[in-house]
């Protein structure tokens, strides 16, 4: 079975129904990225496409990629290699993960189904993994694993970048403004270089850090675009109370489930702009739902811990 081969079926874009929208006069709708598929969707299912594409083109047997402890993205390239019949290697940040893999496979979620969809996980120190793109440390690796296809963490790489490009329809060249999550900048950079002049695309980066627009920069040279970088929430995977318990509020009303890492802070930084006047009367609004989902269990725990809100899975 070939996930990527056939047409990904139309799925409709979401109309968000709120008073808020209402009283500023501009509409918004979700592009419903995370119901392309089960495991593989959002982003990630539009970055492994070219990807696992080529790897089987070129007769790889294997794929080899990095992550953190509840990367997206290594769920995504599990669940997709075991589809494809493809070997799946994770190369995990955290040597400490490993010293008990049992506890550590029953604590995280993440790791549990990667590792039940057969991806082999390598756990690494924080310093080892910083020298993931050095090319003796990846010589190292092809030594130890044999021939691989190698996809970089978050998945950003040219050919993601062209599966990013596909997110949008010619539907959606009736919005004027597009909004995205972004981590890496692979997303947005596609969804970028696809818009028309008469569109605009905000970024919503899910993490601290001014190197994001140069990033961004490699793989675009189109500047119909900007990064609003005043709702990270403190940085990378960190969430507080009033995020949490806007998205739960969201799924209520809109029965649409947002991540805390990602999407979450992106409609949180939507509606705050929509009520400071940012959006002129009349302007279209899509946000583009990257996915994600699978990480809400994991970020429960951690909640959990820190005695705060859990957010609700329907
Ligand atoms: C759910 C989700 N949304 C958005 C992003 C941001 O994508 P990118 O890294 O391409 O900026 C990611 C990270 O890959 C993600 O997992």
């Amino acid at each position: 079975m070939n996930i990527f081969s056939s047409e990904k079926k139309f799925i409709e874009n979401q109309s968000i129904t709120d008073s808020i929208l209402n009283d500023f006069k501009v509409t918004l709708d979700i592009k419903r990225e995370d119901q392309i598929h089960k495991h593989v969707s959002g982003n990630k299912f539009r970055k492994l496409k070219y990807n696992l594409l080529e790897a089987k083109k070129l007769g790889y047997t294997t794929v080899l990629t990095f992550g953190g402890a509840y990367s997206n993205h290594i769920a995504a390239t599990a669940a997709a290699g075991e589809i494809l019949g493809l070997r799946t290697i994770g190369i995990i940040r955290g040597e400490e993960l490993a010293k008990d893999l049992q506890k550590t496979l029953s604590e995280n979620d993440t790791l549990y189904h990667a590792s039940t969809s057969g991806m082999h996980l390598k756990f690494i120190s924080r310093e080892t993994y910083r020298e993931k793109t050095s090319s003796v440390f990846i010589t190292q690796l092809k030594k130890e694993f044999g021939a691989c296809y190698i996809i970089p963490e978050g998945g950003t790489n040219s050919l993601a970048i062209k599966g990013c490009e596909e997110i949008l329809t010619s539907q959606d060249k009736n919005y004027d403004i597009i909004c995205c999550a972004v981590g890496t900048g692979g997303t947005i950079a596609g969804i970028i270089n696809s818009i028309d002049s008469h569109q605009k695309v905000i970024g919503f980066p899910a993490l601290k850090g001014r190197f994001l627009t140069d990033e961004i920069k490699k793989y675009t040279s189109k500047t119909n675009w900007k990064l609003i970088e005043d709702y990270h929430f403190g940085g990378y995977g960190k969430i507080n109370r009033e995020g949490i318990e806007f998205i739960n509020k969201f799924n209520d009303q809109q029965h649409i489930g947002l991540d805390p890492v990602y999407t979450g802070k992106m409609i949180f930084g939507i509606f705050d702009l929509i009520q400071k006047g940012v959006f002129k009367k009349n302007t279209r609004i899509l946000a583009v739902h990257t996915g994600g989902l699978q990480g809400i269990a994991g970020m429960n725990k951690k909640l959990k811990k820190k005695k705060l809100p859990l957010i609700t899975i329907r």
